[in-house]
């Protein structure tokens, strides 16, 4: 099976990834590459600079068909239409864009209007996912949002009028937020929901103002068990609306995952583009391991003098790929392969632990072989990837 296949398809499948690293406001929680910029975005400039980076790594790795292309952020909504246009033409002249490929693009609804929206659809955007984050007005307020929860359901509903397929995130595990309040949004969520839903906990990132804020007791976040009740109620209600977990934060009807990010879990191959994106390349028989400069305007003068905006680019080592691939196709509901885990790393996990995790519940072994992570083992990822991998 070749690096880039599909472990569960086999076929082939390569992504292609945009960051677009400006927003309006810089949310308190957020440690994403984003900018906030005062005077106006130079888009022709920045459009011109993501064709080159295009073009580089399409001389680099030569031809490949793009089953997925996502437009992320920062906030690719305050894009022109013409300027995402721009992108999807560059992409669909180095490389052949499959024609059922999905092409999502990434919005925050403080920047949704219909007409734009309309143009996205026009330049080639199939998908768009919004960030909601909740649905109700003094939540929304203590993440710094710049939308009201009406403003967030108007731009849903455009979503809806423009798109077949959308989706929306929301956070939850906020101060004070508990379980019978979260079933409420989560319930009135999915009524929204036409087919998938990113559903993240709270995560208190460093360098961030909220992270200082918890450090000083001033903003409180439900503990262990609290989270875990949180996280419960998440899986049961989704469960039982039709939208199950298929991978730890990601909930879709069967058959609407995200194509885009199932290219990073199931460890396929993908382009990075734009300041600050990572990239997974397969060179012969080689994984390199690529990422650019996150600084917008230093990233521009890199691309326009070298071509590319690549500060770092490593060969993965086969332990690197195997723990890597451990470590992101866990997260997802349909497990690994372990014969894959053992092509890539020269040897087979330990059955004894795989008998002791087995037993604790944490993960379970399907009859096909297949190894996967369990929904009471989910809460507690991280130490069963360090267990196996060990
Ligand atoms: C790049 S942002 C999404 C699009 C857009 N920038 C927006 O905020 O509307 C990706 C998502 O990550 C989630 N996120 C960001 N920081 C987070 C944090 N500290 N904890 C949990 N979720 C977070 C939010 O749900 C957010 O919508
Ligand atoms: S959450 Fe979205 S809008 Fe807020 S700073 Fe991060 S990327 Fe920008």
């Amino acid at each position: 099976m070749p690096a880039s296949s599909d472990q569960v398809s086999g076929k082939p499948a390569f992504g292609v990834y945009v960051h677009w690293p400006f927003c309006l406001s810089k949310c308190p929680y957020c440690d994403f590459n984003s900018h906030v910029r005062h005077a106006a975005i130079d888009e022709e400039r920045f459009a011109a600079a993501f064709a080159r980076e295009i073009e580089t790594t399409a001389q680099r790795i030569g031809p490949r068909d793009v089953t997925s292309i996502f437009l992320g952020g920062g906030t690719p909504s305050l894009m022109q239409p013409q300027t995402v246009g721009a992108i999807l033409d560059a992409i669909g002249k180095h490389w052949r864009v499959a024609p059922d490929a999905e092409i999502s693009l990434e919005a925050n609804p403080t920047s949704v209007e219909a007409t734009r929206f309309r143009g996205y659809r026009a330049a080639g955007i199939n998908r768009v996912s919004l960030g909601v984050q909740a649905l109700d007005d003094a939540s929304l307020k203590t993440l710094g949002r710049l939308h009201t929860a009406q403003e967030a359901m108007d731009a849903v509903a455009i979503a809806r009028s423009v798109f077949d397929r959308y989706s929306f995130d929301l956070i939850y595990a906020r101060p004070g937020q508990t379980p019978p309040m979260w079933e409420a949004e989560l319930r009135r969520a999915i009524g929204e929901a036409a087919e998938h839903l990113s559903l993240y906990q709270l995560t208190i990132e460093a360098e961030t103002p909220f992270f200082a804020l918890h450090r000083a007791g001033k903003l409180l976040t439900p503990d262990e068990s609290a989270s875990r009740a949180l996280y419960d109620v998440t899986q049961s209600v989704c469960a039982e609306l039709g939208l199950p977990a298929y991978e730890i934060s990601n909930h879709a009807r069967p058959g609407a995952e995200c194509k885009h990010n199932l290219v990073y879990w199931r460890g396929q191959e993908y382009a990075g583009v734009g300041p600050g994106a990572h990239g997974r390349l397969d060179i012969g028989n080689i994984r390199y391991a690529t990422a650019t400069e996150r600084r917008p305007e230093s990233w521009l003068m890199r691309v326009e003098g070298s071509g590319h905006g690549i500060v770092t680019d490593e060969r993965l080592n086969s332990e690197e790929r195997a723990d890597e691939f451990l470590l992101m196709g866990l997260r997802l509901a349909e497990g690994i392969d372990p014969r894959r885990y053992q092509a890539l790393s020269g040897r087979s996990l330990d059955p004894s632990r795989i008998a002791v995790l087995r037993e604790e519940g944490a993960i379970a072994v399907d009859a096909d072989g297949r190894l996967r992570v369990t929904l009471a083992g989910f809460p507690v990822l991280d130490a069963v990837v360090a267990d196996l991998a060990a």
